[in-house]
């Protein structure tokens, strides 16, 4: 990092390549979810209203690949936890993953954009409940009793991440932007990098990732390796001032 931060926000932006180490499929990788599910059929709003039991069986079989006894945060988040732990300013990691490694590894200020595992959204009332039940057409939801309203609390494509007024109010106050993991092919968050080079000229911007993403020129400053040695070895540099 060449470039002084202070005592800064830091902003950092995860995507599912923090969470591949921990066991976890990427999406778009050889070997990721969307070389084995029609992404149109399982993750878009249209998916749901033509064919639910379709998408709520893609949603169960992923209850199982977040919540597999050997899936743990790897030291990329440890090292994020880390960073907010002992960073003397702001330190906000806005992820795309619905996974919550962030959380086990003790981040407290993680805002997720696509939504979370573990909640349940009612389609009729809009409650959101605490929940890892299973779901089919058949449920009926425990707060208005709609049947088969029940969804998980994530955002499909063709729906409006959560959150976004938070997260743009964050970039424009940042000092550092750290995109971990993404290969820069979603909007709204592969425009974040773009939205603080134009905003915040002050701010330095660094992509660590296992290789350059779609936006990677954007970046000031580009890491590539496995998000277990980069980010550790990277957020060591920012804690000492390297
Ligand atoms: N360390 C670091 N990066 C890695 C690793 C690793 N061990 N393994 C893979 N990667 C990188 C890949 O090179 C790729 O650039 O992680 C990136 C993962 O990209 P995607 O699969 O496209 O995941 P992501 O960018 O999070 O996808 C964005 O797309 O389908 C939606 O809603 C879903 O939130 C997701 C969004």
């Amino acid at each position: 990092m060449h470039q002084d931060v202070g005592q800064g926000c830091i902003v950092v932006l995860t995507g599912a390549g923090i969470s591949k180490e921990s066991g976890i499929d990427t999406f778009r990788d050889e070997d990721g979810l969307w070389s084995k599910f029609d992404l149109e059929e399982v993750a878009t709003i249209e998916a749901w209203h033509r064919d639910k039991r379709k998408v709520l069986d893609f949603y169960n079989q992923g209850l199982t690949w977040f919540q597999g006894a050997n899936i743990r945060p790897n030291a990329a988040h440890e090292a994020l936890a880390r960073l907010e732990r002992e960073w003397p300013g702001e330190v906000l990691v806005v992820t795309q993953n619905i996974d919550l490694l962030h959380e086990g590894a003790g981040s407290k200020n993680v805002l997720h954009m696509h939504g979370q595992a573990g909640k349940i959204r009612c389609m009729v009332c809009e409650t959101i409940i605490d929940s890892d039940m299973r779901l089919d057409v058949e449920t009926l939801c425990p707060h208005c009793g709609a049947r088969g309203q029940l969804r998980p609390h994530v955002v499909w494509f063709g729906e409006m991440p959560l959150r976004m007024d938070e997260i743009y109010a964050a970039l424009d106050r940042c000092r550092l932007f750290m995109s971990v993991g993404t290969s820069g092919m979603v909007y709204p968050a592969a425009g974040f990098v773009q939205h603080v080079r134009q905003r915040v000229p002050r701010a330095h911007t660094v992509e660590l990732n296992l290789e350059p993403s779609d936006g990677h020129s954007l970046f000031q400053e580009r890491i590539y390796g496995p998000a277990t040695e980069v980010v550790p070895a990277y957020i060591e540099k920012v804690l000492t001032g390297g």
